[in-house]
């Protein structure tokens, strides 16, 4: 503890005890966030740790997270000065950039484009709409093929490929097929990305790690190739798209930003050439491994709870009927789809601690003084799973979002954290919950979902930024011929 003018204590967050070089690394175990809740229990919701030599200091609950976040936005808007986050995007990305003015102007530029190309107005919602239905068609076609014969298969490759073909639509209007090995390559291997970047890796606190052959040494190669290579693909796109750059015409977002960017069109000049290429990359990259595990965890919880799929086919069916397909007009009708998909988020939270943040100046919390540039990590599992605000948090029941009419609880959703909160919140919200809607609506008004009776289905993780089930499989029946397509 630190004394200053007055004789007021500058209070130090509590926390177990670092052991010297590793600090408390070697406790965090296999599931970090569960851990910090229960360092939390001991500790309270704001607590220090270290990792190697970097002193860090863990959020939990709500309203520490929300004072944090919220209140103290600017305080808490900062990245880690970590070695792997310049490698990403090209070294320009907003997601791990440090925050600056320069940071200020890419975050509206990535976020006011990537709405005005989903979610922005009508016309904008239906051609994103068109993307996705197209997108869910072509994959229901793939799941039937893998599931003839009664076959079981793992879905999260396959949804890999669909998701990210979405956001390459909005990105370079051009999709790839579930067969090219080259995109699937690209896509495949996102795992590596997260468990680099999310909180709780250990290269960038324990950088001695690198100096010899050991698994987080080769993990952090394949996450440098990755990068690179994702970064390539993105850079030959971008470039074809200036050699056909025609000002009256924005074919896609590439397209958006060259205009933005390159054209100096309004906040766009102060950032330079080559953000178009990071910008991109940040957006490919930021909403595939996502949104992918989001429906590897809406296919698993629908088989783990048949009686959860039935009752979700029963309400698509009454309010959408069988002669045309789920639109995101039904959306406000299908009020326990709405709480199926905020159930997924809450039960699983899939992304339990958000991308690390720092500190940007000398700030207090809950009575803590946290100095400038220390590693900040955020619990939004602890948000979730806070025994004082749900009833049986580690039980899977949609219900608890409706109220006695049956209709959406809108203070219950709130309280669920999966995007992050405050000025690093992610952009990608309103985008994804209309794609995840359609993807979870079209799919189950089309097809119905079943386990291996031979399989046993955990609720199990693999950790990263996105905690992804362990493989499981999964057969898939049409429940009636093609619809015919009416968007
Ligand atoms: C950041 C969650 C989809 C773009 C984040 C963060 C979280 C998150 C937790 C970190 C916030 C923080 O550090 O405090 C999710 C979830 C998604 C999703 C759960 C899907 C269900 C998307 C999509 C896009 C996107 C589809 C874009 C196409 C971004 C960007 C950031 C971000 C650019 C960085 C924001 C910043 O640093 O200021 N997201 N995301 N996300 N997300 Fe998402």
């Amino acid at each position: 503890c630190l004394w200053v003018r007055g004789h007021r204590q500058k209070k130090s967050p509590p926390g177990p005890f670092p052991w010297p070089l590793l600090g408390n690394a070697m406790q965090l175990g296999q599931l970090p966030h569960l851990t910090f809740c229960k360092m939390a229990q001991i500790y309270g919701n704001v607590f220090k740790i270290k990792l190697g030599a970097r002193d860090i200091v863990v959020l939990n609950g709500e309203r520490t997270i929300r004072q944090a976040l919220v209140k103290h936005s600017a305080e808490f808007a900062g990245r880690p000065n970590f070695s792997s986050f310049k490698i990403v995007s090209g070294g320009k990305s907003m997601a791990f950039g440090s925050y600056s003015d320069l940071w200020k102007a890419h975050k509206k530029i990535a976020h006011s484009t990537l709405r005005a190309f989903s979610t922005l107005n009508t016309e904008s919602t239906r051609l994103f709409e068109q993307h996705v239905a197209a997108e869910v068609e072509d994959l229901i076609q793939v799941f039937l093929q893998l599931s003839s014969g009664g076959e079981y298969f793992d879905p999260y490759h396959k949804f890999t490929v669909a998701i990210a073909n979405v956001i390459c639509a909005l990105c370079f209007g051009k999709r790839y097929s579930h067969d090219d090995h080259e995109f699937k390559a690209l896509v495949g291997r996102n795992d590596k990305f997260g468990q680099t970047v999310g909180a709780g890796s250990l290269v960038d606190v324990l950088p001695w790690l690198l100096s010899f052959p050991n698994p987080v040494r080769s993990l952090y190669q394949s996450f440098k190739d990755l990068n690179i290579e994702f970064f390539d693909f993105v850079k030959d796109k971008v470039s074809q798209h200036r050699e056909t750059y025609n000002p009256e015409v924005t074919r896609d977002m590439s397209d958006a930003f060259i205009g933005i960017i390159d054209h100096g069109v309004g906040a766009g000049e102060v950032l330079g050439k080559e953000y178009v290429e990071g910008t991109v990359t940040d957006l490919l990259g930021a909403g595939q491994d996502t949104n992918s595990t989001a429906l590897t965890w809406v296919i698993l919880l629908l088989i783990k709870y048949p009686q959860v799929q039935k009752k979700l086919q029963e309400e698509i069916d009454r309010v959408v009927g069988l002669d045309r397909m789920p639109t995101s007009e039904d959306r406000a009708r299908l009020p326990y789809v709405q709480a199926f998909i905020y159930e997924v988020f809450r039960f699983s939270s899939f992304v339990p601690l958000t991308i690390p943040h720092s500190t940007t100046s000398d700030v207090i919390i809950d009575g803590f003084y946290i100095p400038r540039d220390t590693i900040v990590f955020v619990n939004q599992w602890s948000v979730n799973h806070d025994v004082d605000k749900w009833t049986n948090p580690d039980q899977f029941q949609p219900e608890r979002f409706l109220d006695e009419n049956g209709q959406l609880n809108k203070d219950l959703i709130y309280g669920v954290m999966i995007f992050s909160v405050g000025r690093r919140r992610c952009i990608g919200e309103q985008l994804s919950m209309l794609q995840l809607f359609l993807f979870t609506s079209i799919l189950l008004h089309q097809c119905s979902f079943h386990s291996d009776p031979k399989e046993v289905l955990t609720m199990d993780c693999i950790s990263g930024l996105a905690l992804k089930p362990q493989p499981y499989g999964v057969s898939v029946k049409a429940r009636r011929l093609a619809t015919s397509k009416t968007l």
